[in-house]
C-alpha cells in the first residue's frame, strides 16, 4: 500500500476544547428522519436539541464549500431538472459550480434503490437542494443555540485526489470560511483522510480534530501492523500496535471509531491517553445504551431523537431545543 507523508507530526488540537459532558451527534441531521446532509435535517436536529450536528462537506469548481456525503452528485439522491435521478459515477463537485449544484434536487431517496431501503421511514421532501456550510452557518445562528457544535467531516479519499482539492486547497478553504464567519470555536473537523486533519492542527490548533477509523470491515482504513493511504504517514507498528496511541502521536483530540471496533480495553487506554471517544453510526437503543455503559463520550446518530431518549434514560443530561425553520 503507498503511503505518502510529507505532513510530519503537526501540533496537538483542541487543546481548549470544552466537550459536552455527553455528545448527542446528528448524523448528517439525522437521515433516518429527513433527507440527510440538508437544511431541513439540521433544522429539525436543532429543534428537537442536540450537542452537535455531523456533517460531511466537498468544495465545488469555484471553490464553494458544500455539505455532502459523496464528492459528487449521488445517483441515488440526485435528480436534474428533467426529474430523473443522475447516472452513476455522479459528477464530482470539483468539476461543478455552485450554480450547477443548486439545480440538482436531493430531498428523495431514489425509489427502488438499496439505500432508500436502509431508510424506510425518512420523510420526503421534493425539491430540497444541496446546502452550502455557509447557510448552516447561517441556519445555526438563526435557530439562537449558542452551544450546539458543527462536527466537520472533509470528504477526500487519497485513492481519487482527483475527485476533491488537494487537502491544502480543501483545509485553506475551510479555515477561511470559518474564520469570515468567526466560527472556528463551534467546530470541530473530522476525516478518515488524516492529512487534512495535520493541516488543521498546524494552521488552526485552536480547532480539535477528529480521527476517523474503521478496522473491523471489508476495506478497512487503519491496520495495527503498518501505515495506510489514509493515516498521513503515521504507523500503528510504531505505537505498539495501538490505534489510539497512533492517534494520540498525531495530535488528535478526538478518537472516532466505528462503533463495533470499540471494545472496553480500547476505551480504557483512551483514557489513560485522555483521548475523547465518539463513535459512529450507532442507530438502535441498545447499542447506544451499551456503549453508553462502556463510558463511551458521545454517540453520532442517524436517530438523534432516539438518542436523546436513550441518553436521557441513563441520567445524561439533554441539550435544550432550538426550534427553527430551514
Ligand atoms: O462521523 C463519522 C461518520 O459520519 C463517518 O461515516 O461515511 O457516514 O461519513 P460516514
Ligand atoms: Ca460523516
Amino acid at each position: 500500500m503507498a503511503v505518502g507523508n510529507t505532513f510530519g507530526a503537526g501540533p496537538a488540537s483542541g487543546k481548549d476544547m470544552k466537550m459536552p459532558a455527553f455528545d448527542i451527534e446528528a448524523h448528517r441531521g439525522g437521515r433516518a428522519l429527513l433527507p440527510e446532509n440538508t437544511l431541513l435535517s439540521f433544522a429539525n436536529a436543532l429543534s428537537m436539541g442536540v450537542n452537535t450536528l455531523e456533517l460531511d462537506i466537498g468544495v465545488t469548481r469555484d471553490g464553494v464549500i458544500v455539505v455532502s456525503h459523496e464528492r459528487g452528485l449521488n445517483p441515488d439522491l440526485a435528480r436534474g431538472v428533467d426529474g430523473k435521478y443522475v447516472t452513476a459515477p455522479g459528477t464530482p463537485f470539483v468539476q461543478l459550480t455552485l450554480e450547477e449544484v443548486k439545480q440538482y434536487d436531493v430531498g428523495q431517496l431514489r425509489p427502488g434503490s438499496t439505500y432508500a431501503a436502509q431508510f424506510p421511514d425518512q420523510h420526503a421532501v421534493p425539491g430540497t437542494r444541496i446546502p452550502t456550510l455557509k447557510e448552516l452557518i447561517d441556519l445555526v445562528r438563526r435557530s439562537g443555540d449558542q452551544d450546539v457544535r458543527l462536527n466537520i467531516e472533509t470528504k477526500i479519499d487519497p485513492n481519487h485526489p482527483e475527485e476533491s482539492p488537494t487537502p491544502e486547497r480543501f483545509v485553506a478553504l475551510l479555515l477561511e470560511l470559518l474564520r469570515t464567519e468567526k466560527f472556528e470555536n463551534r467546530v470541530m473537523v473530522q476525516s478518515f483522510d488524516w492529512r487534512t486533519l495535520q493541516l488543521v492542527q498546524k494552521l488552526a490548533p485552536e480547532i480539535p480534530t477528529v480521527y476517523l477509523t474503521l478496522q473491523a470491515a471489508r476495506n478497512p482504513t487503519v491496520f495495527p501492523d503498518k501505515a495506510s493511504e489514509w493515516t498521513a504517514g503515521f504507523n500503528p507498528a510504531e505505537h505498539q500496535g495501538s490505534i489510539p496511541r497512533t492517534i494520540k502521536a498525531a495530535g488528535g483530540a478526538i478518537w472516532s471509531p466505528y462503533w463495533r471496533d470499540v471494545t472496553p480495553e480500547r476505551l480504557a487506554e483512551c483514557r489513560t491517553l485522555g483521548l475523547k471517544v465518539v463513535v459512529w453510526t450507532v442507530n438502535q437503543a441498545a447499542d447506544m445504551t451499551r456503549l453508553i455503559e462502556m463510558g463511551v463520550d458521545g454517540v453520532i446518530s442517524d436517530r438523534p431523537d432516539l438518542l436523546r431518549k436513550t441518553a436521557g434514560e441513563k441520567g445524561i443530561a439533554l441539550p435544550a431545543a432550538h426550534p427553527v425553520t430551514p
